[in-house]
């Protein structure tokens, strides 16, 4: 569906409701309810891309779900995530993510949702396309947060999920066995060789097209805001890839990978996980939001405060700086959102009444990761 269509078809299908009566005198379309939030979908660059065969992308269905269906905001961005973790085509997120290093796809996702203050989350689930969905199961069906590994499988295959022996398509195995032709993990270097290896061969296996950069460490994060003022967020992936077998990153963990106030707003992440880690940036940029800053610079705040945390020499760049990407994507309970980068380069996804777009990263720094 192009961007013109479905604006028509978006305001057709039910924010005519909540629009008129300006929209029927011709002029800008503005959605009025007692809070005057404008309804939004934001998300990594990947939220805007794939379609896995359908019509929409991930903003798109989940505007949609939430501005015509009047679907629960976090229901609407898991139906949108969804769409991501099907579609093959997306090596860093579900079904075909980018696997560990034995080979085998490992996925971390949690969500939250800020009116009834509940999260769920799954950490190394293996054999389930949608771990999003699974999240979602913790999140409403148990007294936990946090189910991880074999657990988490034996927790989807006892709500029914379908539970599959490999997750890899032709693509992501034939990558991962071309990582392990070039760099045996068995081995195990000592760390700073290993880092030092692992920079090598994957520098040298996205030179020759072989490895989208953007999908070292993949994941697609979306936060959404209806016109009641409700915030929900969710994040999943498939990790880093090649990662040691049982490696967690940022992303199912609440507070960095992503994190949702009800009253201020939601930001999550993408990129280098460690790095978020060790400053829980998605709680950070809630809280600056909290003290009343812009979605912007409570996001740039976040890679100021990853910057300064860098000091190992294997995490920096020649200049100093560090060798990594890490992206956050913000947004606020007034509606207002921003997707911020470590370096230039980087770009978000959003959805609004215009219909989807996708929007350039604010960068913190100048350069590039690997100078
Ligand atoms: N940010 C995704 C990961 O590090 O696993």
């Amino acid at each position: 569906m192009n961007r013109r269509r479905f604006v028509q078809s978006t305001v057709a299908g039910g924010l005519t409701l909540a629009v008129a009566p300006r929209a029927l005198l011709g002029q800008a379309p503005t959605v009025m309810n007692s809070k005057s939030v404008k309804p939004a979908v934001i998300a990594s660059a990947n939220g805007n891309k794939f379609k896995n065969g359908g019509e929409m992308t991930c903003v798109q269905k989940a505007f949609t779900m939430m501005t015509q269906g009047g679907a629960d905001v976090l229901d609407a961005l898991i139906a949108g995530v969804n769409i991501v973790e099907l579609d093959p085509l997306d090596d860093s997120v579900g079904y075909g993510g980018l696997p560990n290093a034995d080979g085998v796809v490992q996925l971390d996702s949690c969500c939250m949702h800020g009116p009834k203050r509940r999260a769920g989350g799954v950490a190394c689930i293996e054999g389930v396309r949608t771990p999003s969905l699974v999240a979602k199961a913790v999140m409403e069906q148990t007294d936990h947060h946090l189910i991880v590994g074999k657990g988490a499988q034996e927790f989807a295959r006892g709500l029914g999920f379908k539970i599959e022996d490999d997750l890899n398509t032709e693509h992501s195995r034939k990558v991962w066995l071309e990582w392990k032709r070039r760099m045996d993990p068995s081995h195990y270097l000592d760390p700073e060789k290993r880092a030092e290896a692992r920079r090598k061969v994957m520098r040298e296996m996205v030179a020759e097209g072989m490895l989208d950069p953007r999908h070292i460490y993949g994941t697609i994060n979306c936060d959404g805001i209806n016109a009641k003022g409700e915030i929900c967020g969710v994040t999943t992936t498939s990790g880093l890839a090649w990662k040691i077998p049982g490696r967690v990153g940022d992303s199912p963990i609440l507070g960095a990978g992503l994190y949702v106030d009800g009253e201020i707003g939601a930001a999550g992440s993408t990129g280098r996980g460690e790095a978020n880690l060790y400053n829980l940036c998605s709680f950070l940029i809630v809280e600056n939001m909290r003290r009343g800053m812009h979605p912007k610079d409570a996001g740039l705040d976040a890679c100021k405060r990853i910057k300064a945390n860098t000091v190992e020499k294997r995490l920096l760049n020649s200049k100093g700086k560090p060798n990594f990407g890490i992206n956050f994507y913000a947004l606020n309970a007034k509606g207002e959102y921003a997707g911020v980068s470590m370096y230039p380069g980087a770009s978000y996804a959003v959805c609004t009444e215009k219909g989807p777009e996708t929007l350039p990263c604010e960068p913190l720094l100048e350069g590039k990761a690997d100078e």
